[in-house]
């Protein structure tokens, strides 16, 4: 029995297959340190929790509409309105709810994405834009962007790369697996080259938006003359440390792309999972006070972090500015691959290697993990780096 040519298009997950070994290695009894996934370790803020019990009680558990319940749509548009002081006044029915993030972009990829259409992803980048691209039959146009400008995409790179064939750009700040946020400047500069290419869809993949250390990083929602080609993706995974409910939404005022993404979902899952619908809008609609406590958390770590690869002679990384990853370069040692390799299997510390988001010079540390695992974890990679012997 076979399986589909398509399959064979797409690489498996780097970060969960790193996750799977470090895993695998606890089990049979190594002390691994896994700095692999990308999740926050904290629980579930209370009231979150408490939504989701009382969604059950109260028997959320039928079908809903394929787009996400009408109180959820309203909170999301509620919440992004909240952050950008309604430059484009958002509206529940503008909101494609989905289960989490990732299947928001998956269709709204599938949506607009035609066999051979090109779609630019400024590299490093996330794992899954490109396989999620090649799913639809897309050309994968990586823009390779430079550790001099903090991995963040050029006006004129991006000017290079758009083509009449471009159908879509991809962008993520605060950035996975760099830690970059774009500055107001930034945004700007690339937005003026957008104007120029009004075919072009724009997908900001801004869900570390809550997660950011001393800026506060810009939307393209700031953007109204873009708003019938712009898609916001964000969900309540990273700032909520609800990974596991799986609720992720996109925005967009154009009309017939969200009904295209409708049409989609409703012969893939028909809706998110309606207790995480619950629970999500108790989220967005509840205090925020935990979103703070847990971004204090993260900078904390942070700053240990910083501090402690700082010691180590050679490694070449710029501070994040958001999300939860250092990204350095360990060209000094060895290819990521190898360095990664050898971190897991000599120092029992597992990473994930820069090649995984196209940039092979690096490795991914995941700092969403205790201060005292970041103390052992970083302890571990000194010593193995300044005992390097190939
Ligand atoms: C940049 C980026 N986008 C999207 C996602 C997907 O998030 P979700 O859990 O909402 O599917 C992730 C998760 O790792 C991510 O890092």
């Amino acid at each position: 029995m076979q399986v589909s040519n398509r399959i064979f298009k797409i690489e498996a997950s780097q970060s969960l297959v790193m996750a799977a070994r470090a895993k695998a290695m606890k089990a049979a009894g190594v002390d691994v340190v896994s700095m692999s996934l990308g999740e926050p370790d904290m629980d579930t803020p209370e009231h979150v929790r408490r939504a989701a019990q009382e969604a059950v009680d109260n028997h959320w558990s039928h079908y809903g509409p394929v787009a996400g319940i009408p109180a959820l749509r309203e909170a999301v548009a509620g919440y992004q309105n909240s952050i950008t002081g309604n430059a484009i006044p958002w509206i529940a029915d503008d909101v494609l709810v989905s289960a989490g993030a990732k299947m928001a972009i998956y269709n709204a990829i599938q949506a607009v994405v035609n066999p051979g259409d090109e779609v630019v992803i400024p590299t490093p980048s996330w794992v899954s834009y490109s396989e999620m691209v090649k799913l639809a039959e897309g050309v994968v146009v990586p823009v390779q962007t430079d550790f001099e400008n903090r991995y963040c995409l050029t006006p004129a790179q991006l000017r290079a790369a758009l083509t009449p064939k471009t159908r879509m750009v991809i962008l993520c700040s605060p950035n996975n697996p760099t830690g970059s946020v774009y500055s107001g400047e930034e945004l700007d500069a690339l937005v003026n080259v957008l104007r120029d290419f009004p075919e072009v869809y724009i997908l900001s993949d801004e869900i570390y938006n809550e997660l950011a250390y001393g800026v506060v990083p810009p939307s393209f929602s700031h953007f109204s003359d873009l708003a019938e080609r712009l898609i916001i993706i964000n969900g309540v995974s990273k700032a909520y440390a609800m990974t596991g409910y799986r609720l992720g939404w996109l925005m967009s005022k154009n009309k017939a792309f969200v009904n295209a993404c409708i049409r989609l979902q409703g012969q893939q899952i028909t809706c998110a999972t309606m207790i995480a619908q619950k629970a999500a809008e108790a989220a967005l609609t509840g205090t925020k006070e935990c979103v703070e406590e847990m971004r204090q958390i993260f900078a904390k770590r942070r700053e240990l972090i910083c501090s402690l690869a700082q010691k180590i002679p050679g490694l070449k990384f710029h501070e994040p500015q958001g999300a939860f990853y250092l990204f350095p370069d360990v060209s000094a040692w060895g290819t990521g691959d190898e360095v990664a390799e050898r971190l897991l299997e000599e120092a029992h510390v597992a990473v994930v290697p820069g090649s995984a988001f196209g940039c092979p010079n690096c490795i991914r540390l995941s700092y969403a993990i205790s201060e005292e695992e970041i103390r052992t974890a970083m302890d571990r990679i000194a010593n193995l780096l300044n005992n390097w012997e190939k």
